[in-house]
């Protein structure tokens, strides 16, 4: 059986990592992986090939910028090219990126058959450009793969057959028990930048509606300039939040004391959130792995797909409309906990992920 496996975005090559270490060295299964170039920069693609073992890609269409239109379509063309020339039994898409939507689109066209991984995941804001990629996505997908029972129920309530849908867990979650201990183990992130344990806040913020809309990027900076003030604040910046700050009228309202770095390594990542106070972030993964290390998040955002950790007590929302607000949220999650909840599975979502569609 032949896998062709699209990735392009920084997400999507850590959820790949968990997904082809399951195929890896199982007879019967090729997978050709398709790297779309949404994410160039060496420490927002090489990187993780690097360092968590993921095969080559062995088509890079170097398709990345621009607006949402020329992205997906040039990407979408390009795919299409490789899947006639390549025709796979499988088409794998992951999440919610432009690069998902251009791949999941280019295949079923081809009447090849699209397995989803990160199912039924949902906003309910259609101002997102995510929550568009999603929804097309699963319903043109054969093989939809949810993390959750919130997802699974979102794809039942959208009337996708229940045949076609799997609870298999979040492969996020496979990553994070693969490699953090190995991060625990070989990260010295936090020498180099000369940070202690559960002595500082984590920061990542990069979702178009925080950065595209400068009333909310303002708010934001503020409100980190204000963390800062008492409490040490670390900030690997996404590239398209580090065009903004370029601004020398933002960057000035962020202070002069949060400590701002390059986009880090997936095991440097995982070692600041294992050791922070508490992860301030509009980043859907990170939300999660805050909760795998028992570490307390707040969201910077109207609301998320992840609802089971606000419900749980581990994930706090803020609508980043109130610079004092948001600093005091953040404050007051240093040192809370939630529930003891398990919703994202067992750590063998790969695995499960591999079966279904070696038995389908
Ligand atoms: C994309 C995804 C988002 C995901 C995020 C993960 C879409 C619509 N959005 O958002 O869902 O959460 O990736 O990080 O697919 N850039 C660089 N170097 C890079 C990567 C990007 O300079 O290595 C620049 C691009 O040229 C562009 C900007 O950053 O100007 C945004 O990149 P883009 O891929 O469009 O969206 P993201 O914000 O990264
Ligand atoms: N990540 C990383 N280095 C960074 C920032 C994030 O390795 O400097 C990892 C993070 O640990 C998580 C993933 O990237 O596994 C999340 O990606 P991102 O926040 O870009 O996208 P989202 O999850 O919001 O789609």
């Amino acid at each position: 059986m032949k896998i062709l496996t699209i990735i392009g975005a920084r997400p999507q090559f850590i959820k790949a990592a968990a997904v082809s270490h399951a195929f890896t060295g199982q007879a019967g299964i090729k997978e050709v992986l398709l790297h779309t170039g949404q994410h160039f920069d060496n420490n927002m693609s090489e990187v993780f090939f690097a360092e968590l073992g993921i095969p080559k890609p062995i088509y890079n269409l170097g398709i990345g910028g621009g607006l949402h239109g020329a992205m997906t379509g040039a990407q979408l063309a390009g795919i299409e090219g490789i899947l006639l020339q390549e025709q796979p039994d499988w088409v794998l898409v992951y999440g919610d990126t432009n690069s998902t939507l251009a791949g999941a689109l280019a295949a079923v066209k081809l009447h090849i058959p699209v397995a989803h991984v990160e199912a039924g995941l949902r906003s309910f804001n259609r101002r997102m450009p995510e929550e568009i990629n999603r929804v097309v996505t699963d319903h043109i997908s054969t093989a939809l793969f949810a993390p959750t029972a919130t997802a699974m129920l979102h794809l039942a309530n959208e009337g996708i057959p229940g045949q076609q849908c799997h609870q298999v867990g979040d492969v996020m979650f496979d990553a994070a028990l693969l490699f953090g201990e190995r991060a625990k183990q070989s990260s010295l992130i936090l020498k180099q930048l000369g940070i202690s344990a559960g002595n500082y806040v984590l920061t990542t913020i990069h979702r178009a509606e925080n950065t595209d809309d400068l009333q909310r990027l303002r708010v934001i900076l503020t409100a980190l300039g204000q963390v800062a003030q008492t409490f040490p604040v670390v900030w690997p910046v996404h590239p398209r939040t580090r065009k903004l700050l370029e601004q020398p009228e933002l960057r000035a309202l962020l202070g002069s004391q949060v400590k701002l770095i390059d986009p880090v390594g997936y095991l440097d990542m995982v070692m600041l959130e294992q050791s922070a106070a508490v992860i301030a972030t509009d980043s859907g993964g990170v939300q999660k792995e805050a909760f795998f290390y028992s570490i307390p998040c707040v969201t910077l955002r109207d609301e998320t797909e992840w609802v089971e950790l606000v419900d749980a007590g581990w994930n706090t929302l803020v609508s980043p409309d109130n610079a004092e607000k948001v600093s005091a949220t953040v404050i007051n999650a240093i040192g809370g906990k939630g529930l003891s909840v398990t919703p994202y599975g067992d750590g063998q979502a790969g695995e499960k992920i591999m079966n279904i569609l070696f038995g389908v």
